[in-house]
């Protein structure tokens, strides 16, 4: 199937936007989206990008029922290991479901490694939610390793009023 990856833009956030909320269907936590299209042209295409983004696009006569064309995206932004140096963290990787396993995800994250190795990153970091075998396989099957089994980490995060306490102590 013929498509082809390219840098996000301004004009690509209604669809961004529109394949985070699918992907967070998927993961059953569409409740946690609370980023707007707005916010993300604000923080991905000001003078200081918070994110960057990949774009999987499809041409006119492949697009979906709904008239969709891009079909895919990765987002990823600059990250710092005290261990080993700089590292670029992949936070989200989809491909909408009529057109996954074609070699548009691979072809999304083997670009995000390319441009971590460009800019002189040593590691590709990103989660993935336990029960979602599929994408820890796809994973796996591009050699990345589970930190958590292998190293015992565990993701923590602190929000809301709890992050609001921690700010005042
Ligand atoms: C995970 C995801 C991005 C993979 O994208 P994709 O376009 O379907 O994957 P690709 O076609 O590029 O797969 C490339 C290779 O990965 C491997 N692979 C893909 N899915 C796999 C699976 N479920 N199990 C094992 N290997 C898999 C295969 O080797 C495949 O090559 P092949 O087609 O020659 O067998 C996509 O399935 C997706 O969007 N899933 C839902 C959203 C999601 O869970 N995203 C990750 C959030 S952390």
């Amino acid at each position: 199937m013929a498509f082809s990856l390219r840098a996000a833009n301004l004009d690509d956030c209604k669809d961004i936007a529109r394949m985070i909320m699918e992907l967070a269907e998927y993961e059953n936590l569409a409740e946690h989206v609370k980023v707007t299209q707005k916010d993300l042209e604000q923080d991905g295409f000001s003078n200081n990008p918070l994110f960057h983004g990949i774009i999987a696009e499809v041409p006119e006569q492949h697009k979906t029922k709904e008239g969709h064309t891009k079909i895919g995206y990765a987002l990823y932004f600059y990250a710092y290991s005290s261990w080993s140096g700089r590292a670029i963290y992949m936070e989200e990787l989809y491909v909408m479901p009529e057109f996954r396993g074609k070699g548009v995800g691979e072809a999304l994250m083997s670009k995000v490694a390319q441009l971590g190795l460009a800019a002189g990153c040593h590691q590709l970091n990103f989660t993935v939610l336990n029960w979602n075998k599929p994408s820890v396989d796809f994973y796996l099957s591009q050699s990345c390793f589970d930190i958590t089994a292998r190293m015992g980490y565990h993701c923590l995060r602190c929000e809301g009023e709890a992050l609001k306490h921690l700010a005042q102590l």
